[in-house]
């Protein structure tokens, strides 16, 4: 009986072969401009998980929470830069912000609503708000605004 009994549990643990080994992950991806709250393991349990932050004025995209799952981690978020007004080129363009505000910095996604200097119109009337560009990570697009006079 003794054999027989080893026999069944052999056949019984060579059914459930790795997958019920639980793999360990090692510390989770760098994001840029992002870090992990906390203290940074150097091996996760399978399972568990972290929660990830941007620097400031980075908009996170993705999902903030992790999960290590056998020995991988799950789709890490992006940290999006945020967009930073040029004086030089908003002079360049003949533009100044519609709404003041102190801060030249805008986060990805943003609206920022331009006006055109006094003189100066912007060309596509066709457009509700030709004067309206959003930030998109980092990147701006400047309405024009040439002058009046021909
Ligand atoms: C983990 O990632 C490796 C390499 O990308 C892949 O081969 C493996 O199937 C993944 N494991 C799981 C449980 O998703
Ligand atoms: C503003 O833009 C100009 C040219 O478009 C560039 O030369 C300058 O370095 C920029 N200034 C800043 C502070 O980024
Ligand atoms: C801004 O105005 C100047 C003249 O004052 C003009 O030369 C320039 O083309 C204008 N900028 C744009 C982008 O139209």
């Amino acid at each position: 009986t003794e054999h027989l009994l080893s026999v069944i549990l052999f056949n019984c643990l060579s059914l459930y072969p790795i997958s019920e080994v639980q793999q360990d992950c090692a510390s989770p991806p760098v994001v840029k401009n992002g870090a992990v709250l906390g203290p940074v393991l150097a091996s996760y349990k399978s399972g568990s998980w972290v929660e990830y932050v941007c620097q400031h004025y980075h908009f996170l995209d993705g999902p903030s929470t992790v999960y290590c799952h056998q020995g991988n981690w799950t789709e890490q978020p992006t940290c999006l830069e945020p967009c930073t007004l040029n004086v030089t080129d908003m002079d360049s363009n003949n533009l100044t912000l519609k709404w003041r505000r102190e801060e030249l910095v805008f986060l990805h996604g943003d609206l920022i609503e331009f006006e055109c200097k006094q003189g100066y119109s912007f060309l596509q009337t066709a457009i509700p708000s030709p004067g309206r560009t959003q930030c998109d990570q980092g990147r701006l697009n400047y309405p024009k605004c040439p002058s009046l006079e021909k």
